[in-house]
């Protein structure tokens, strides 16, 4: 057997390709390995999205580079460096100039062709680069079966962005929107669930954009998906993630309302609370239309627990505009939310204004808004104590009898499982809540 290490940075798409990857080289004769040392074949499986991105992938291969010579060295054999993911879309022929002992380069939408660039380098002896936008579907080309993946998987249905919003690095990474069609779809889903998956979520950049060939000819949308995988026997529980207000449709709030396994979480991005922001980051809605969206969604599932993103420090922004997403914020009240500081992306418009916010006012306002943020999350897993609610067991926990679970609404749960086995969905009752899980006692 050859050994291969796979380290994914950035998003659950990246998780989702990494593991894709791994199901390619299995039948290469590859085993997946926890670490680098003594792997035959690295891949980094690298993200665009944020802050020094590009320089961090340099540094890390910067010490694979010693490994890689070290293992030869002591005649451990070659070992295959490759550069995957958005990094490698970006960057490109550059990543080989500047580092020599990368082999392989390729990006998110060509590793359905990681066996051909391995045989390629292996022929020619000279590193590979593959980046272009492929034509042909990567789906069509991946590795059928999906070996154990655990409780809980994630499943790309939709890829790229049109949206072009004006700080986003996407559309020039994971290229132009596909949606991949409903049977495809569906062989892998229950091709999941035969290795024991209980609950997928439906990943995509824009995933409630999805518009992919229905199982009838006709085009189904995000909720016609779900709805179709909802009747798969041995699928319990369904998520998606990341959604944008604007393709927020009233069938999908409507699923939220009548599909049991449609779980209630929503993560759906704001990003600012200023319509002038809003407006220049392109995103082609005001605060008021998000918070009736929010509004409209509640009223179909009170309990949904909602999340975003938010970025501080948008070029321009004043802090006038940033008291308006923190109104936005105490507005919606947020169950959880990830946060992050506007970060130049080479090759976006925002990154060429000449009226970035500096440093430290980024800074400022990333903590108050965080701090507001992480109030808002302690209150929503206060409220959850004493309540009743389902649990899928996921893996076990420290103490022995231990189990840990996930809630509808995403928060870890643990519990004395005694007489019951990862998979099984068990009624609790939530009794302690502490700062990063619940606790909870499962009914008789
Ligand atoms: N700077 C900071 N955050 C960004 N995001 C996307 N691009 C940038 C950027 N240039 C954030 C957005 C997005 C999340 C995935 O990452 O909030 O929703
Ligand atoms: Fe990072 Fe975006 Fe690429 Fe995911 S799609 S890895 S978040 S740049």
């Amino acid at each position: 057997m050859k050994k291969v290490h796979i380290k994914s940075y950035g998003c659950q798409m990246n998780v989702y390709d990494s593991q894709r990857m791994g199901d390619l080289l299995g039948p290469l004769g590859y085993e997946a390995v926890a670490g680098p040392e003594d792997a035959d074949l690295i891949i980094l499986n690298t993200c665009h999205i944020r802050e020094k991105a590009a320089e961090k992938v340099y540094s890390e291969l910067g010490k694979l580079r010693q490994l890689k010579h070290e293992r030869a060295k002591q005649g451990g054999g070659e070992t295959v460096i490759a550069v995957a993911g958005c990094v490698a879309q970006a960057e490109g022929e550059e990543i080989v100039r500047r580092e020599k002992a990368v082999d392989l380069v390729f990006g998110p939408q060509t590793y359905h062709r990681l066996p051909d660039l391995l045989k390629a380098r292996a022929v020619t002896g000279r590193a590979v680069v593959e980046t272009e936008f492929p034509a042909e579907d990567k789906f069509a080309h991946l590795a059928k079966a999906a070996p154990k993946r655990g409780v809980t998987a994630f499943l790309t249905v939709q890829e790229g962005c049109d949206k072009f919003c004006s700080f986003c690095v996407v559309p020039y990474t994971r290229g132009a929107e596909f949606s991949r069609p409903v049977a495809q779809i569906e062989a892998e889903a229950r091709a999941l669930v035969a290795a024991g998956v209980r609950e997928i979520t439906l990943l995509g950049q824009n995933v409630n954009a999805y518009h992919g060939l229905g199982a009838d000819g006709e085009v189904s949308s995000l909720a016609g998906l779900i709805t179709y995988l909802s009747r798969i026997d041995g699928i319990e529980r369904l998520r998606f993630t990341t959604s944008h207000p604007r393709d927020m449709s009233d069938d999908l709030i409507e699923a939220h309302a009548e599909n049991p396994k449609l779980m209630p979480y929503l993560h759906l991005p704001i990003q600012a609370g200023s319509d002038r922001v809003l407006k220049e980051m392109n995103r082609g809605h005001r605060a008021e239309d998000y918070l009736k969206l929010i509004a409209r969604i509640r009223e179909a599932r009170p309990d949904i627990a909602l999340s975003g993103d938010f970025i501080v420090g948008f070029p321009g922004e004043t802090e006038a505009d940033f008291e308006e997403t923190l109104a936005v914020t105490r507005a919606v009240r947020y169950a959880g939310a990830f946060s992050f500081k506007y970060s130049p992306r080479p090759g976006t418009p925002a990154a060429d204004r000449a009226d970035q916010v500096p440093e430290e006012v980024k800074a400022d306002r990333l903590a108050r808004l965080q701090a507001l943020l992480g109030t808002q999350q302690k209150d929503f897993n206060q409220a959850c104590l004493g309540r009743e609610m389902p649990v899928l067991l996921e893996k076990p926990g420290r103490h022995p009898g231990q189990l840990i679970g996930r809630s509808p609404y995403l928060q870890g749960v643990y519990l004395d499982a005694r007489g019951h086995a990862i998979g099984d969905m068990v009624n609790v009752t939530i009794d302690r809540v502490g700062s990063n899980a619940l606790s909870a006692h499962i009914h008789p």
